[in-house]
């Protein structure tokens, strides 16, 4: 039977409300679909614009085999193109972050235009044409803030994303901020246990002491179902949107993405020790109402987000083998905020550092016990894996529609 065939059959044959069957978090094959099938075809989050200020800034990630690198042009555009020089195929940045008037290729430098296209080239002979060999672009979006990039010769709509999304992010001046600081950890998890594991807080009283302070552990907090019919998140809904903050829950059609603003405890306006801010310069000028809790957006299969007052926090997720991860953490505050007067990077990190270490532990033993050739698909709590399942059906459903090449079956669940 084909990697294919087994999939399909094994998503068709699953139970609903259970945990997948082990060769989805295990198996190279399967792993393989899924970077060709998702990440190779869909938009990734790559980082932010504020990253990449100036012409000549660039990022450098790699999307499974795929090393792509984002640069700002003299024109101001940002750019994305493989990282792979057309010479002899060298990676040209070799840095995750770094500057360069034109983009130099570290072998026998072959010089690019922040463009792509080729500048020039040493002793290749007279009838040599540089048109030929600019780096291959790969599609590229930003907005808010967030740059986002596919590697698919076509590209899925990104519109529809943006136009979600951009609302919500927009007040938060994500153009006009810096970052204090940036982690990234290797969780050694299938993808899919780091999403599954962020998409639930049935874990998180026995787990997170420090993310519990500040962070309601109520199923409804964590954006699954919107919450409207909660009173306290509708009323913080109402009270952030007269302050011009769109804040209702809205989701995509087919789970891919979604944002709501929920509250935090009590008075806590960001994820500090004490609940108070972190940042005495407000993430943005134009947002004074106090209280605003916490902005989440999640867009599959890259990147949730928490968009607070005083700072921002994102994460990028980046599979690296079958049972490893990539999880990049970045702590965003105004850009004239200055450390050691405004913030401390301790207290701006130290929540999200100690529960990105807790739930890497939790992921590697959950991924251990589903090395376990006993390992049978379990159920999730109605109650408060409502997350989990919703990001289940999402990729079960992606992966069923384009492996069959046919349109998705309808969403059984995704209130
Ligand atoms: Fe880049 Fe030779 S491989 S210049
Ligand atoms: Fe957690």
């Amino acid at each position: 039977m084909s990697v294919r065939s087994a999939m399909l059959s094994q998503l068709r044959n699953r139970r609903d409300g259970f945990s997948l069957p082990r060769d989805f978090y295990t198996d190279p094959d399967f792993y393989k679909a899924d970077l060709e099938t998702i990440f190779y075809k869909d938009w990734v989050f790559a980082g932010h614009d504020c990253e990449i200020k100036t012409p000549g800034q660039f990022f450098t990630l790699k999307i499974g085999d795929y090393p792509v690198v984002v640069v700002r042009g003299n024109d101001g555009a940002i750019r994305a193109f493989h990282n792979s020089c057309r010479h002899r195929g060298s990676r040209v940045c070799t840095t995750d972050h770094g500057k360069m008037r034109r983009l130099v290729c570290p072998y026998h430098q072959w010089v690019y235009n922040l463009d792509g296209s080729l500048f020039g080239a040493r002793h290749m002979g007279d009838d040599f044409d540089k048109s030929q060999f600019g780096l291959k672009p790969v599609h590229c979006e930003s907005f808010g803030g967030y740059v986002f990039v596919c590697i698919a010769e076509e590209a899925p709509d990104f519109a529809r994303f943006r136009a979600t999304a951009e609302p919500y992010t927009k007040p938060h001046g994500l153009e006009n901020v810096k970052v204090a600081f940036e982690s990234t950890i290797i969780e050694n998890g299938n993808w899919k246990l780091v999403w599954e594991n962020n998409r639930e807080c049935y874990h998180c009283a026995s787990n997170h002491p420090e993310l519990c302070r500040t962070y309601p552990e109520a199923p409804a907090s964590t954006g699954v179902s919107g919450g409207g019919d909660d009173p306290e998140i509708s009323a913080h809904w109402a009270r952030c949107e007269a302050a011009g903050l769109p804040s209702a829950f809205v989701m995509a059609p087919d789970g891919q993405f979604r944002t709501a603003r929920m509250p935090l405890i009590g008075d806590a306006e960001s994820y500090t020790m004490s609940g108070q801010r972190a940042v005495a310069r407000p993430l943005c000028d134009t947002v004074v109402e106090p209280r605003i809790g916490t902005m989440l957006l999640f867009h599959y299969p890259s990147t949730w987000n928490h968009l607070m007052g005083d700072s921002a926090t994102t994460f990028r997720v980046l599979p690296i083998s079958p049972t490893e991860t990539a999880v990049t953490t970045k702590w965003l505050v105004h850009q004239d905020a200055v450390e050691g007067v405004d913030y401390s990077i301790d207290e701006l990190t130290k929540v999200w550092i100690s529960t990105n270490d807790q739930d890497r532990e939790i992921v590697e033993e959950n991924q251990r016990g589903i090395l376990s050739p006993a390992y049978q698909p379990g159920p999730y709590s109605p109650e408060h894996e409502g997350g989990v399942m919703q990001f289940v059906e999402w990729y079960a459903n992606l992966m069923d529609k384009r492996l069959s090449g046919e349109e998705a079956p309808k969403l059984r669940s995704v209130a």
